[in-house]
């Protein structure tokens, strides 16, 4: 068996993923070479040798990769904010624009006690195992209708419970069943979501088109499908004060905010840039029990 050098292995997977497309071929190239070694991406130089046949290995995981397969399903995990999810095919990818919405959130309820959190839309879990893995004593609700992604929230769910987190519940539906959330009217402290706001036809990376499920992604002609009554329902289930925030497109950064500040029981309405300075994220607070609070009439 030979050894050769690790740094020189991750150069030219490097060179692979850049002939390919991929965004960031030399993270990539690191990281999937620190699944490989079961170690973090800091740690690759305490390694500065491999096996060759280590490398064979590596060479058909980066090849994938090439393929436009996306990272997180072939290390099979992300981590967002305090949480580690489990994430593969039949579900949408969380991604790091998103922990931007989960910190407001958390912001949020900091001076809370034991506060009550909805997450609609929830896919893998990922909001609503953020807010609980920070959280532990918040009631935590999260609401997602693709049989496929409650698979994948449901392992995360018992996976967070297994490293001693507090149960986060669970319920399979439309948002928009009035049933399926009808006890929880005017009780949450935060709503969160993120919802699919994509404009239908927008083009996306392979990685987004081939892997993402379409339901998770596309918000119909102008991407607003979900978001408009997501709104609704969201200022239906906030007691007065609770706060919501709602993730959008970048082009959304004004149509979205002007849909928040048209109903009369939301106030403080802002937007909020994610970290690459792109509108990404709505919050609005909640201020008055109006005549009509059933879900969906709200003014
Ligand atoms: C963009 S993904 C977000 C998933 C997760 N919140 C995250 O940030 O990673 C949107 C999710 O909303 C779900 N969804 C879309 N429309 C829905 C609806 N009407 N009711 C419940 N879930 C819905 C999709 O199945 C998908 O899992």
């Amino acid at each position: 068996m030979t050894r050769v050098s690790l740094r020189g292995a991750i150069l030219a997977a490097t060179t692979t993923l850049e002939g390919a497309g991929v965004p960031s071929p030399g993270v990539d190239a690191e990281e999937l070479a620190a699944h490989l070694l079961g170690v973090s991406r800091t740690r690759l130089g305490m390694t500065p040798l491999v096996e060759d046949t280590w490398v064979t290995g590596y060479q058909a995981l980066v090849a994938k990769r090439a393929e436009r397969i996306p990272l997180q399903h072939l290390v099979g995990t992300v981590q967002f904010g305090r949480a580690q999810l489990a994430i593969g095919p039949g579900v949408f990818i969380p991604r790091p624009e998103t922990e931007s919405l989960l910190d407001w959130a958390l912001n949020a309820i900091a001076e809370i006690k034991a506060p009550v959190v909805i997450d609609l839309c929830a896919g893998s879990g990922a909001i609503a195992l953020g807010i609980s893995a920070a959280r532990p004593d918040a009631r935590v609700i999260a609401v997602e209708r693709a049989p496929s992604a409650l698979a994948w929230a449901r392992r995360n769910i018992v996976k967070h419970i297994d490293a001693g987190g507090n149960r986060v519940e669970l319920r399979g539906g439309d948002i928009a069943d009035q049933r399926l959330l009808a006890d929880l009217d005017g009780t949450a402290d935060l709503v969160t979501a993120n919802p699919p706001y994509v404009p239908d036809g927008t083009p996306v990376e392979p990685e987004v088109a081939k892997f993402d499920p379409a339901e998770a992604v596309f918000g119909g002609p102008d991407g607003l499908a979900v978001i408009k009554p997501l709104i609704s329902i969201a200022a239906g289930l906030l007691k007065v004060g609770g706060v919501l925030a709602i993730e959008h497109d970048d082009t959304q950064g004004e149509s979205v905010p002007a849909l928040l500040k048209a109903r009369r029981v939301l106030t403080d309405v802002a937007d909020h840039d994610d970290l690459t300075q792109r509108p990404r994220f709505v919050t609005a607070t909640r201020v008055r029990m109006g005549s009509a609070t059933r879900k969906g009439q709200l003014a």
